[in-house]
């Protein structure tokens, strides 16, 4: 089915999704039973772009638009069956970028005929329920408003579990907030930092995906151009405890200015993180500004292209 469709949706945070199945179950719906599906979104120019890869089923690709407006939003979306994933993802990767990777296990219900329930476990996000009216063609909508809105009465979704928004846009926002133990670490090596010439101390932290946290402190010396910077030093704290990618970073410096890695130690980092990991550049009191390795380094050159 490639012709353009439109559903009314609804997605909320589920804490208690053993009692929402009772209650859909109760309420009619039929369980069709569990699903994996990993949904990796692209980085395109309109809406958004999913490549969807779903056990037991197929793959499909995923174009679609929706304001991010609770309760109750429209979606615009097209759906095109893909044979070959993998060489699709690639291509789509290739070509535009991956923003996030979503990767689920859905409960699928159907009730009154035409309306989806998921239950959804979220990796690294937690449980969550939507619901899906798929429209007729020719629908102005209030049938779907209105099944909606009974769906969500009898499931008893709260006002302040209503969550905006698609998966890969929460994983980016929980991404983005800084770890607080990584700003404390870097806060913590600043202020060991051995800058007697500068007096400019500062301190930086990486994190690996696998949760290991390293820091380090800029160290100066008498002869000045053998000083070495703050992000120098972590990754070589890094290094020397196992290696990995890096998935976050924190830059801290008792600073009026934002302080930003040097041009030296972004094409350090760049060895180490991905264009998109969250680089936090912050003082001693808060966090200044969030950015990514792409934003500080673009067109970079990175071991990939030793590779190719
Ligand atoms: N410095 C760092 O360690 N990291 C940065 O991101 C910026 C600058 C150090 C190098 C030097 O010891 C002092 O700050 C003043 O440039």
């Amino acid at each position: 089915m490639t012709e353009p469709r439109r559903n009314v949706e609804l997605k909320a945070h589920d804490p208690e999704p053993g009692r929402t199945l009772e209650r859909a179950l109760a309420a009619g719906a039929e369980d069709r039973g569990l699903l994996r599906q990993r949904d990796t979104y692209f980085a395109v120019a309109h809406g958004r772009l999913k490549l969807r890869e779903e056990e037991p089923g197929g793959s499909t690709l995923i174009a679609y638009e929706r304001p991010d407006t609770a309760p109750e939003r429209v979606s615009d979306y097209r759906l095109v069956p893909v044979a070959e994933p993998e060489p699709l993802r690639a291509a789509l990767a290739a070509a535009n970028g991956v923003s996030a990777v979503v990767d689920k296990r859905r409960r699928l219900l159907l009730w009154d005929e035409t309306v989806r329930i998921h239950l959804d476990g979220v990796a690294a996000l937690g449980t969550f329920l939507e619901l899906e009216a798929v429209a007729d063609p020719g629908s102005d909508l209030s049938r779907e408003r209105a099944q909606v809105a009974r769906l969500r009465e009898l499931l008893e979704i709260r006002d302040e579990d209503l969550r905006e928004g698609s998966y890969a846009d929460a994983l980016l926002t929980a991404r983005a907030e800084p770890d607080p133990e990584l700003v404390a670490l870097a806060r913590a090596a600043a202020a060991r930092a051995y800058a007697p010439y500068s007096r400019f101390p500062v301190g930086a932290a990486v994190r690996t995906a696998d949760g290991r946290r390293y820091a380090g402190a800029n160290v100066e010396n008498a002869a000045y151009p053998q000083g070495q910077c703050a992000e120098a030093s972590a990754i070589g704290a890094l290094v020397a405890g196992g290696g990995g990618e890096i998935a976050e970073v924190v830059v801290a410096a008792p600073s009026r200015e934002l302080v930003t890695p040097c041009g030296g130690c972004r094409q350090r980092l760049r060895e180490f993180t991905p264009a998109d990991a969250p680089i936090h550049l912050a003082d001693l009191e808060r966090v200044r500004r969030t950015t990514t390795l792409g934003e500080l380094l673009p067109l970079s050159f990175g071991p990939e292209h030793l590779a190719a």
